[in-house]
């Protein structure tokens, strides 16, 4: 508590403690504040197109079965039996109709409802009632394709929640007709990390780009017209916690890496302001509060070669102080070409996929971090979180929330533990 009333204050100073990014007690309060109150990301409906479709993922600790019913709707539902608490579910993905617990053998539809009990008869002799037994339901809501649950009954509706932040959200997602779609199985993976490191790197951490990844550069992959990259925007909402970098490199033409059919089709579900944004933007890395990021990045797959553009989600999920599981996923545009699809998920898995050479990069450094954030001296320090404190912000840029220039700032940062800290406070 005294560690966050100090945060409270340190923050909007431009100061953080290190002791969140590794800590029991923090980790206990995240799970319970955070991620018992948040809208989290489950699926996008693209990964479960028919009816059986599942997947399995996590809201806090519980695991969540997201499923497309018979009737073709989708429903989530604690991975829980109601028997005893076995965990019936146990892949991660696959298509079911119904689940059967391994322990006694109670059957649920993937809709929820209870329709199996063995020796119901003989042993229970009717006195069970079956309709109260079904799996624990989650509340749910979508935005263009994403589908999150909350588990607070009292939590505001999905777009209140995500507020301006979707005029950018809408660049991922809104990508042509259809939107934009899954691509390939994501990729998911487990790291000695604290998740908001990796948030926090995702909310526009243009300034690691060139020492980090600096050998993406030396090496052909980031096609770049050689101008520093630094410059372009940073947006956060104020009060949600949701932010992203737009970075722009002066000389490289709008929309490099896209078909220009593509970017024709990208036009029909943008709106002219999102186009003119979109239009000057290399690199749109964003995170929604609180574990759930986006990044658009252009990529050479042949070094020295003008580059294919690709977009990646990606979901932190906490499971201890200073451990994660990470899930990664390509987003491709549902009208583009099978062609351009295939180009853009090779981008995506050399870059970003799990072996990818920029996210080795990011995770060397987070790893390494997380360690030290937890160490005895370490623990009782804070970090500077200075840069572009006294930095104005624009009047006349095209998209809303507070937006400042360059986006090498620390702006996006503080809005992000401001909201954080809000959250570990507020008793309801
Ligand atoms: Fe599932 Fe007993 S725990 S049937
Ligand atoms: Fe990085």
């Amino acid at each position: 508590q005294r560690l966050l009333e100090t945060m409270q204050v340190g923050v909007p100073e431009g100061r953080v403690p290190a002791r969140i990014f590794n800590d029991q007690a923090v980790y206990e309060r995240e799970r319970e504040r955070v991620f018992g109150r948040v809208w989290c990301f489950l699926a996008h409906e693209s990964e479960v197109p028919k009816p059986g479709d599942y997947v399995t993922r996590y809201i806090a600790d519980n695991n969540v079965i997201v499923a497309r019913t018979e009737r073709g709707d989708l429903k989530a539902s604690l991975n829980m039996c109601r028997h005893r608490g076995n965990m019936m579910c146990k892949s991660e993905m696959g298509n079911s109709s119904h689940f059967r617990c391994s322990y006694h053998g109670w059957v649920y539809k993937n809709s929820g409802e209870l329709i199996g009990v063995p020796y119901f008869k003989e042993g229970y002799e009717s006195k069970l009632d079956r309709k109260q037994w079904g799996l624990v339901p989650v509340r749910t809501e979508t935005y263009a394709g994403l589908v999150f649950g909350t588990l607070d009954p009292d939590a505001e509706p999905l777009e209140e929640y995500l507020g301006g932040f979707q005029f950018y959200l809408d660049i991922y997602l809104k990508q042509g007709p259809g939107g934009s779609v899954v691509h390939g199985p994501p990729d998911h993976w487990v790291a000695e990390t604290d998740w908001k490191i990796c948030v926090e790197n995702f909310s526009g951490d243009g300034y690691h780009t060139p020492v980090a990844h600096q050998f993406g550069f030396h090496l052909g992959y980031f096609p770049s017209s050689g101008a520093t990259h630094s410059q372009g925007w940073a947006a956060h909402i104020p009060g949600k916690g949701h932010g992203i970098g737009l970075g722009h490199t002066p000389g490289m033409p709008p929309f490099a890496g896209y078909p220009p059919e593509l970017v024709a089709q990208m036009g029909e579900t943008l709106s002219p302001a999102q186009m003119e944004v979109f239009s000057k933007t290399r690199t749109a890395v964003g995170s929604v509060f609180p574990n759930l990021s986006f990044l658009i990045q252009p990529f050479s797959l042949v070094p020295g070669e003008p580059g294919v553009r690709f977009c990646t989600m990606r979901l932190y999920h906490p499971t201890g102080p200073g451990r994660m599981e990470m899930w990664s996923w390509c987003l491709v545009p549902a009208a583009a070409s099978d062609e351009y699809k295939e180009a853009a998920y090779k981008a995506y898995t050399l870059a970003f996929g799990q072996a990818g050479m920029f996210e080795q990069d990011d995770f060397e450094n987070w790893t390494r971090l997380t360690r030290v954030a937890g160490s005895s001296v370490a623990k009782h320090l804070e970090f500077p979180y200075v840069m572009g404190i006294e930095r104005e912000p624009l009047s006349d840029f095209p998209g809303p929330g507070h937006v400042v220039s360059p986006y090498v700032t620390d702006t996006n940062f503080r809005g992000l533990w401001g909201t954080y800290t809000d959250y570990m406070l507020k008793e309801s």
